[in-house]
């Protein structure tokens, strides 16, 4: 029962859009107008305001840890993962946007850092780098993802590795059409604007 409840307090949570909840917060526009129409901290960010960015990443990774954090210390380890896979889910799928909801980047590096900081840190240093080499905040993220599950594997255990591995799939799956633009090469560079 405890198990089911703080599922459905991860998919709750995961469920709020903080980039949508920035951009009224800060006057940005409708976020689903502008750049790539994704609710993402990345298209915050080509708004021109930072500190909304900022706020977003803050935000939208944050709910995947608090997510974590809660079913581990209300149930226990393997509560942990379901509920990171839950918080991911209400972000991609979120209740209170009719289930249009964003990629999952920032919910899946905090989610990850909850479950294994080592693996979570490493995976954030992998988008950092190919961030600052490249400037492709979906090429980044998918680098990160893929390599999420040997970091996990690794520092965690298998059986996370391959939860990881599923939370990998779905952000390979959000990022569809960016693939198709980083392979037509008319994806937008971070900061450029869409
Ligand atoms: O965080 C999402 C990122 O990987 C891509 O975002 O807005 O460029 O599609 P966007």
């Amino acid at each position: 029962m405890m198990m089911l409840l703080t599922a459905l307090l991860a998919y709750l949570l995961g469920s709020i859009p903080f980039g949508i909840v920035m951009a009224r917060l800060f006057g940005l526009g409708d976020l689903r107008q502008i750049g790539s129409g994704n609710i993402g901290a990345t298209n915050v960010l080509r708004t021109g305001n930072k500190f909304a960015a900022f706020l977003t990443l803050l935000g939208d990774s944050g709910k995947g840890a608090a997510a974590v954090l809660l079913a581990r210390a209300l149930v226990g380890e393997q509560a942990a993962g379901i509920a990171g896979l839950c918080a991911m889910l209400g972000h991609l799928y979120p209740l209170f946007l009719r289930f249009r909801g964003g990629k999952g980047v920032a919910t899946f590096l905090g989610t990850l850092i909850a479950l294994s900081w080592p693996a979570g840190l490493l995976a954030c240093a992998t988008w950092l780098l190919v961030a600052v080499v490249t400037r492709y905040s979906s090429l980044s993220a998918l680098v990160a993802a893929l390599l999420a599950p040997i970091y996990t594997a690794v520092f965690y255990h298998l059986h996370g590795a391959l939860l990881v591995l599923v939370l990998t799939a779905l952000i390979f799956f959000k990022h569809r059409d960016n693939i198709l633009r980083l392979k037509a090469g008319t994806e937008t560079k971070i900061g450029q604007k869409g």
